[in-house]
């Protein structure tokens, strides 16, 4: 096997491009290392949040590492009890679900709902009755918390329409504790995503305790705490930084958050876990030169990879196949009726011809999973360096 940095490229000859290309052994290193952070806390629960990638193989390599799903849908559940995770290490978010979605999480008898409104409440309420059963559920708090990240992906702020207000929350836990098929087991939160600034962990950690503080001394128990997901990853060096600062984050929460003894803590970590480990594989279709620039048009497109389109995010661009010494400087783009299909501006890269692969590093985490057919362009294919 011919290696290019980590990926086969004699392999991707034979192969027809756009695909997703997933480094298995990273991902697993990446686990790895998330235990290796965790395991003297037998108190931290680590969630693997479904929706940065529902890839079948993927998941079931991180159910296997004995990981938790934190899911968004009815169809996130079922993909995750499809994949090997266990029923009571499902947790369920989500502002809007709907009577078939709860009774998916019901019938697989998930650990917790996390309930987002008061409305939410009572159907969950009603539909546990219906099936005679004791739904757990925690209650997401929006705790008004900043973070320093794309604007898109903040949720903990007053102004989202994530959660319950901390003044609804005495109101909303004591609705909670008079319905006969609720448990009230805990609280949740989520700040954003993409979040590298420790401090803003540590400001959720100080908001956390000092609501669980006001809640015990009224009487009431909070046996579960769920902090979210945010952590970020290194865009700019996937190379460098390919599996994110793990020490780091869980010691915030070591040093921030008091837990009490029996106290359990969750993490609903997404990107951090699988961002870096995936690839979009494309081929340069035509350079084409413009009157003042030059244009590197891909076969892969905004409805391969949609965050450059969306959130203006950076993804490293990689020519994976030239050799040349020569850099040039070109905007790369797709092939979609959009002037937002662009991957980056003025990128240097090696001489560029048609037919090379080019690669979009870090691209692992919503990624495939927000692909769309937008212009009947065909759904992305994966590869990955187990089956390849
Ligand atoms: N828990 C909750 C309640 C969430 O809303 C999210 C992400 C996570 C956990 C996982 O967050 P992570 O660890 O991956 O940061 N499509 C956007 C990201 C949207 C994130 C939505 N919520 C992007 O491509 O950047």
């Amino acid at each position: 096997m011919i290696l290019r940095g980590n990926f086969p490229i004699d392999k991707f000859e034979e192969l027809e491009t756009p695909f997703y290309y997933y480094d298995f052994d990273l991902l697993r290193a990446t686990l790895r290392a998330i235990d290796e952070n965790t395991r003297r806390d037998p108190d931290f629960c680590v969630h693997y949040a479904v929706k940065a990638n529902a890839n079948p193989q993927l998941l079931r390599i991180i159910a296997q590492a004995g990981l938790g799903a934190d899911c968004v849908s009815g169809g996130e559940i079922l993909a995750a009890i499809k994949a090997g995770f266990p029923g009571h290490k499902i947790v369920y978010a989500g502002v809007g679900k709907t009577d078939r979605e709860i009774n998916i999480g019901l019938d697989n008898d998930i650990f917790c709902f996390n309930v987002e409104s008061e409305p939410e409440l009572r159907v969950i309420d009603e539909l546990a009755r219906a099936k005679g059963k004791l739904a757990r559920i925690a209650i997401r708090v929006n705790p008004d918390v900043g973070a320093h990240t794309h604007a898109n992906i903040t949720t903990g702020l007053a102004e989202n329409k994530f959660g319950i207000a901390m003044t609804d929350l005495d109101r909303v836990i004591a609705l909670a504790k008079s319905l006969d098929n609720i448990s009230f087991i805990g609280l949740h939160f989520h700040i954003g995503s993409q979040i590298l600034d420790m401090n803003d962990f540590t400001a959720l950690c100080n908001r956390v305790n000092s609501l669980v503080e006001r809640l015990e001394n009224r009487g009431i128990d909070v046996p579960n705490i769920n902090v979210g997901g945010g952590l970020g990853i290194d865009y700019k060096h996937p190379n460098h930084h390919s599996i994110p600062n793990f020490e780091e984050y869980f010691d915030t929460y070591r040093r921030h958050l008091n837990l009490r003894p029996g106290q359990r803590l969750h993490f609903e970590l997404g990107r951090a876990v699988v961002g870096q480990c995936g690839s979009l594989i494309s081929r340069v279709i035509y350079v084409k030169e413009g009157t003042k620039k030059r244009f590197v048009i891909l076969d892969a497109g905004m409805t391969d990879l949609i965050r450059p389109a969306l959130y203006q995010a950076y993804h490293r661009i990689e020519n994976i196949s030239s050799d040349s010494e020569i850099v040039e400087r070109y905007d790369v783009v797709g092939p979609v009726c959009e002037s937002s299909d662009v991957f980056g501006k003025a990128v240097d890269l090696p001489l560029t011809k048609r037919g090379d692969f080019i690669a979009l590093r870090s691209a692992g985490a919503y990624g495939e999973i927000m692909a769309s057919q937008y212009n009947c362009r065909e759904l992305p294919k994966s590869y990955n360096s187990d089956n390849i």
